[in-house]
């Protein structure tokens, strides 16, 4: 006799509730991880991919980089999971090929091929958008008008930006740029950024 209550019927109920909670508890955990990918800042060996436009996120090769410039802004991606690290626009990197002859030591060994890899958030307010000029491989802000020396590690020409961008390490590996190293100094802004 069957007890009351725990009819097959009932058991078979509840096995699928359970299972469906745990299929919940699964989906919540691999949102939980992909949320934290999303906002890690770029780590060693991501590939990038264009942050916005017609080819948002494709995978940037050397040919997107033509030499000198303009520099395309991009997102980092794990390149086992091809999750872009898009949660945070903190993350956006600036990826320019320079003449590395004209790249002071520092840069130039940060540089691979002569591409540089920078925060592409202004450190002044945080504006993320950017006026290319080839000739000195500057780019200048154009909410208050500082200038970065993309060549000379994007210290601060002219401006109110009170410090460098940080810089990213890279590497060439099948022939795209990736990232070879951590930020040198923090991404973010004077005014709630961070
Ligand atoms: S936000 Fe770039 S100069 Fe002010």
């Amino acid at each position: 006799m069957t007890r009351q209550g725990w009819s097959p019927a009932r058991r078979d109920v509840l096995r699928l509730a359970l299972g469906a909670g745990l299929g919940f508890c699964a989906a919540g955990r691999v949102d939980a991880q992909d949320a934290g990918a999303r906002r890690a800042r770029p780590q060693p060996n991501d590939r990038f991919v264009f942050a916005g436009g017609l080819r948002k996120n494709e995978l940037v090769t050397l040919a997107d980089l033509p030499p000198d410039g303009p520099p395309a802004v991009t997102y980092p991606m794990d390149p086992a999971t091809k999750i872009v690290r898009d949660e945070s626009r903190l993350n956006q990197v600036l990826l320019v090929r320079l003449d590395p002859s004209r790249l002071n030591s520092d840069t130039r060994a940060r540089a691979a091929e002569g591409i540089v890899g920078y925060s592409a958030v202004c450190t002044h307010t945080g504006c993320d958008a950017w006026d290319w000029q080839p000739a000195a491989g500057v780019v200048k802000c154009p909410c208050h008008f500082s200038e970065f020396d993309l060549k000379n590690g994007a210290q601060v020409l002219n401006g109110p930006a009170p410090r460098r961008l940080p810089a990213l390490p890279l590497r060439i590996v099948d022939g795209v740029p990736v990232v070879g190293g951590v930020f040198i100094g923090r991404p973010g802004f004077e005014t709630g950024g961070g």
